[in-house]
């Protein structure tokens, strides 16, 4: 018999059912090419949501939450590049390193990233964790929203010692999501005018991202003040609250008609995708960030596409190399030059998980990040 070890998690059973928080076993001994994390903290983010929300056909049971950070407590016989004592942030895409993807530079695009963890199994195709006789996924294969995580070495990308793992938690999804929008997938020149949409996680992400890569002009664009007023701490220009003001013409207004250079969507709607596609300038691109729920579908006029030579284009995690960017992007916090303190608007305990949530859904806050 394998000896096992104790996690406390929080657990989907179903769509629009409450997070349950139970105690779950996982193999004491991590796979030749797994670690055990002991997680410090995890953030929540929206696509956690949507899977609650039944946005999206999710299995269950299944520990949620993606956006972590910890301590690496035990690892494989074959990993080489981490030691116990590590301080680690977990990537929600595995990389086998070996796909045409992965090879290639795009392991966000890993295939057996797509095959396996993106139906948040193993490489192996199977579970980790059990809760008595039943199996139980691990969300993206991290399942951060539990106080220990086994995850494949290639998603446990170290990092200095000296950074809080609070902040460095939201590194894993909403940070490098954001900014790697930007300044990988996009890859926004000096000078560039930039609408968001959406000032969220990820959305106040894309707004530090368009500051870091020198934007003259960010427009941000969200239904709550709130937000939009933390868009302007975080580097934006401009305002328009959706709810008053329709977004073209707002747009339209704010660059003389021209529209802008690039347009994020970072909420996970039609009509804002659509909105995004309509406020880029001849020759502008529209970058699809924000998850839509199963079977949403979009509207564009394909002559203005070629007439106008516009381009629509999608981006999955920022189109981030983990291992480079994010000891890259914890850097660039830790020398003051991105903003990650005023991301994490709470900090609370696991069992606060579903209130946390609720926030979500109300639009408040930013980031609540649970401390285990
Ligand atoms: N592409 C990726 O790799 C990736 C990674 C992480 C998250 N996501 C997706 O990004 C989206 C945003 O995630 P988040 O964690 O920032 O969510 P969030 O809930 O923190 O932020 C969403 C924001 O959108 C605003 N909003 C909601 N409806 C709106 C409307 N009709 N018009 C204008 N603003 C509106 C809310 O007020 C809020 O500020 C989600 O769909 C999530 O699944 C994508
Ligand atoms: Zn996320
Ligand atoms: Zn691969």
């Amino acid at each position: 018999m394998t000896s096992t070890f104790d996690v406390k998690a929080a657990v989907f059973t179903g769509p629009n059912e409450r997070l349950e928080i139970k105690d779950l076993k996982i193999p004491a001994t991590p796979g030749p090419n797994e670690v055990l994390v002991k997680m410090a903290a995890s953030g929540v983010c929206h696509s956690d949501l949507h899977a609650l929300d039944g946005d999206w056909e999710t299995p269950a049971p299944m520990v949620l939450g993606h956006e972590g950070a910890g301590t690496v407590i035990a690892v494989g016989s074959e990993v080489i590049d981490l030691q116990i004592g590590d301080h680690v942030i977990l990537s929600w895409t595995p990389s086998c390193q070996r796909c045409e993807y992965c090879v290639s530079g795009n392991p966000v695009l890993c295939q057996l990233a797509n095959d396996t963890a993106y139906k948040h199994v193993f490489f192996d195709g199977k579970p980790r964790l059990t809760d008595g006789d039943q199996d139980v996924r691990s969300f993206l294969a991290v399942g951060s929203l539990g106080d220990h995580a086994m995850v494949p070495t290639s998603a446990a990308i170290k990092i200095r010692k000296d950074a809080p793992l609070a902040q460095a938690a939201l590194v894993g999804c909403a940070v490098t999501t954001g900014i790697g929008a930007v300044v990988n997938t996009a890859r926004v020149e000096p000078g560039s005018t930039v609408l968001v949409v959406g000032c969220g996680g990820v959305g106040l992400n894309v707004v530090q991202g368009a500051r870091l890569a020198g934007a003259r002009q960010t427009i941000v664009s969200d239904i709550s003040d709130e937000k939009l007023e933390l868009g302007r701490t975080f580097g934006a220009t401009h305002t328009v609250n959706s709810r008053n003001a329709d977004l073209r013409e707002s747009v339209n207004e704010l660059t003389d008609g021209r529209g802008v250079d690039y347009a994020f969507e970072a909420i996970g709607l039609a009509p804002t995708i659509e909105a995004c596609y309509e406020s880029v300038r001849r020759g502008g691109t529209a970058v699809v960030v924000g998850q839509v729920a199963d079977g949403v579908t979009i509207q564009i006029d394909p002559f203005v596409m070629s007439d106008q030579e516009k381009k629509l284009i999608g981006s999955n995690y920022g189109s981030t190399r983990m291992s480079i960017d994010f000891p890259k992007i914890l850097d660039l916090y830790m020398e003051g030059l991105i903003d990650l303190d005023s991301m994490i608007t709470d900090r609370i305990q696991l069992s606060e998980v579903n209130e946390a949530f609720e926030e979500m859904r109300q639009g408040r806050g930013i980031r609540s990040v649970i401390e285990y």
